[in-house]
């Protein structure tokens, strides 16, 4: 099988390969297992985004039928803050997924095609004023937590942010670790909240098929109490207590209904409530 590479000025022949119009270049690649990994690339002058918002990312392809280039896109969270100068991206790694066995190959220098259109719910828009907010994500679905962790909105909004992961592996939690040990560090979020703003998080991250210090699904530990006995909160309630949920298709349908059970109701850009649900963007 051929392996088709993104278009790049080394390669592009002047004749036959169209002009990308879309295209960003990859600035920096970290890969954490051998199902996860992150990469930064540059950012649209055009584009505009509320941090926790999605855009359509991917690479060239040939069309079989055709023979001509066109781009093979999928929904991205942008794991960036609204106010970064660069974009970034978590994306999982599945071997015979159609875009990320050829994404995760990508090295700086080269180009990904980027349509600079952003839409989604998990924005603060979306969500009526509260004093505690809950981040619940599974594997990649922490991406947009990633922006929103990193949004100075979400401390001037809250008193409370916690942020619960669940993955399989203790591997798989390695970004979402290394996103919040940097926000005590981060010159913005120091100057705009002020210092110390970081003890408003409360990080919970759980691992369902490797040993790690907290094991679980996030659902199981909230139905027995121990999530609300560990994190010295109670549990969520719609008076004080707002939500945004990005997981696998299970994980979001079985804590959407949990959250109901609360008292707590979904909300859209249109019509704030009181939680907000997206499933994460799978190959
Ligand atoms: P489990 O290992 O028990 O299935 P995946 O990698 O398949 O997307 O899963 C990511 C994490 O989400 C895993 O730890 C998985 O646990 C957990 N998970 C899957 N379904 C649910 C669910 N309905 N409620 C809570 N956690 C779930």
């Amino acid at each position: 099988m051929t392996e088709h590479r993104p278009v790049t000025e080394a390669t592009a022949s002047p004749v036959k390969v169209p002009t990308l119009p879309d295209a960003q270049t990859v600035t920096e690649v970290q890969h954490y297992t051998d199902r996860l990994f992150s990469f930064r690339c540059t950012r649209p002058a055009s584009l505009r985004f509320r941090s926790g918002e999605f855009v359509m990312i991917g690479l060239m392809q040939t069309d079989p039928k055709t023979g001509k280039e066109k781009p093979l896109l999928r929904a991205y969270s942008i794991a960036s803050p609204s106010w970064d100068e660069e974009l970034e991206f978590y994306s999982i790694k599945v071997p015979d997924g159609p875009l990320t066995s050829r994404l995760q190959h990508i090295e700086p220098g080269d180009q990904i095609i980027l349509r600079p259109k952003p839409v989604g719910t998990l924005v603060h828009d979306a969500l009526l004023p509260g004093k505690r907010i809950w981040f619940f994500a599974t594997g990649t679905g922490f991406a947009p937590f990633a922006s929103l962790l990193r949004e100075p909105q979400t401390y001037s909004d809250y008193d409370e942010v916690i942020i619960t992961h669940t993955c399989r592996e203790a591997g798989e939690l390695t970004y979402g670790a290394g996103i919040i040990d940097n926000l005590k560090d981060d010159e913005l979020l120091n100057e705009v909240i002020g210092e110390g703003f970081w003890k408003k998080i409360k990080y919970y991250p759980t691992t369902t098929r490797e040993e790690s210090p907290k094991m679980g699904r996030i659902t199981d530990l909230m139905r027995s109490g121990e999530a609300f006995e560990d994190l010295g909160v109670p549990p969520l309630n719609p008076e004080t207590d707002r939500a945004m949920i990005c997981g696998n298709l299970a994980f979001n349908l079985e804590l959407k209904e949990m959250l109901e059970e609360y008292g707590l109701e979904e909300g859209a850009n249109s019509d704030p409530k009181t939680y907000v649900v997206e499933k994460a963007f799978l190959d």
